[in-house]
């Protein structure tokens, strides 16, 4: 079965009722995400669309769901996937077919994908509104809309509406992924364990001389060996100045003794992903320039977590970050002026140009909105997951920073679960304090080794 199969019947059917009481009568029309071409005959590799997965846990493409309320407590699933077909799972591999569907997955009806535009009308009949959110698959918005259309001209005696009103469900289907439930708090835990391990292997493996993707292999060998299906996002693996690209994914430059290696990445795990970065010396030792950087983003970093608490609204990390990297800036000489004044005049932004914090769960920019209707900050909840993620970079060439400076990019990213008391780290057990991080860089198996083979054969 695909890893990505999730047949807990009771959670599901819980979530789509929790997701139906929230949006009110009607139909909801959920498809999963549709399958992408690479190149001639190959896809790019498969993942199930989220609210999709979120409320349904079945793992295929070609997939629809059909929810909706039965009065109080109640509600009604149908499924729509593949058949069973014994020619196409011989290329393809096993599907769970229309009988498999409705039995581990726990809908009240399944029927084959084909037959979808054809029942369609007959499920749409009792409901005067639908939930479908418009523009991932514009031949399926054609499509629905043909159907509505259809109905109209059939219904055109009657009094209006005479088509279904459409409505989006993902406003009501984002405020309920944005605060975790039990499962998925769970699965943040095990995506975090899984993704901290990762990076504890990347900085073991790590040396001059390897290229940044031979890091990367040890780094995503460790995510899979540990289970994980795939990561949450493509890793960034930047060495030297790559770390003061944002979003840097060649990850082909050759690692050299003086460097930093920052590397951003999470593993996802039943469903749900991590979003972890660590900034360690490639030679195990920080310089005493790296040593100074590293020392303000990780000040600030720790600050910003302790503002992750209930009731704070959810820039408050960023807001205190920014404080601290401003005040850093002063000491590294690199500013000079009232930290205030300086903060006031956004004066860091060319040395820490991003964000500190978005949303964490499925996906690693994970739906939720960052304010209300009238433009007021998020509230952070018991339950919600957010990154914190400050960083300084000082481009190679960049002048106005003192010499010993340019070149240096750090970045240091830890996934923070709000809870009634003290914000919870998912991701605390990476090595992040400066020593630790020499510590776990030092601890490399092939050194250890080379150690040994020096002391066995002296002379050598
Ligand atoms: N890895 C992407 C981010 O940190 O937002
Ligand atoms: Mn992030
Ligand atoms: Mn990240």
């Amino acid at each position: 079965m695909s890893r990505d199969a999730n047949p807990d019947q009771a959670l599901h059917a819980a979530r789509r009722q929790r997701a139906l009481d929230a949006l009110g009568d009607g139909l909801l029309i959920l498809p999963t995400a549709v399958e992408s071409p690479r190149n001639g005959d190959v896809l790019h590799d498969y993942r199930p669309g989220s609210d999709f997965h979120f409320l349904t846990g079945f793992p295929e493409p070609e997939a629809v769901l059909l929810a909706s309320r039965r009065g109080r407590g109640r509600h009604h699933s149908v499924l729509f996937v593949r058949p069973r077909d014994r020619e196409r799972e011989i290329w393809d591999g096993r599907r769970h077919g229309v009988a498999g569907a409705r039995r581990r997955f726990g809908v009240d009806e399944a029927f084959e994908i084909g037959s979808f535009w054809r029942e369609l009308p007959r499920f749409l009949a009792p409901h005067a509104r639908v939930f479908h959110r418009l523009g991932a698959d514009p031949a399926f918005d054609r499509r629905l809309f043909e159907v509505f259309a259809g109905e109209a001209r059939r219904h055109r005696r009657q009094a209006p509406p005479a088509h279904p009103v459409l409505q989006d469900p993902l406003p009501a289907l984002a405020a309920m992924r944005l605060v975790k439930d039990s499962a998925e708090q769970r699965a943040l835990h095990a995506a975090a364990a899984v993704t901290v391990a990762g990076h504890v292997a990347a900085m073991q493996a790590a040396r001059p001389g390897l290229h940044e993707y031979e890091v990367q292999a040890v780094l995503e060998a460790e995510f899979r060996r540990r289970g994980s299906v795939r990561n949450g996002y493509p890793s960034i693996v930047a060495s030297g100045p790559n770390a003061c690209v944002l979003h840097y994914h060649d990850n082909d430059r050759r690692l050299r003794p003086g460097d930093l290696l920052l590397i951003d990445a999470g593993a996802e795990l039943q469903g749900c992903t991590a979003d972890v970065t660590r900034t360690f010396p490639v030679a195990g030792r920080f310089t005493p320039a790296q040593a100074a950087v590293y020392r303000v983003v990780l000040r600030a970093q720790l600050a910003g977590i302790a503002a992750c608490r209930a009731g704070a609204p959810w820039d408050a990390a960023h807001r205190v970050c920014v404080r601290w990297l401003t005040r850093g800036l002063v000491e590294l000489g690199v500013l000079r002026g009232d930290v205030r004044a300086l903060v006031r005049g956004q004066r860091f932004k060319p040395f820490y140009m991003h964000g500190t914090s978005h949303w964490l769960g499925r996906d690693v920019h994970d739906v939720g909105a960052y304010q209300d209707d009238a433009g007021r900050a998020a509230v952070l909840r018991p339950g919600m997951v957010l990154t914190v993620e400050p960083g300084l970079y000082f481009a190679a060439g960049d002048r106005r920073v003192p010499a010993e400076l340019r070149g240096i990019g750090i970045r240091i990213e830890d996934d923070v679960l709000v809870t009634r008391g003290t914000p919870q780290v998912l991701t605390a057990a990476a090595p992040k304090e400066l020593e630790a991080v020499e510590r776990a860089c030092g601890r490399q198996p092939g050194r250890a080794a080379v150690r040994r083979k020096a002391r066995a054969q002296p002379g050598s």
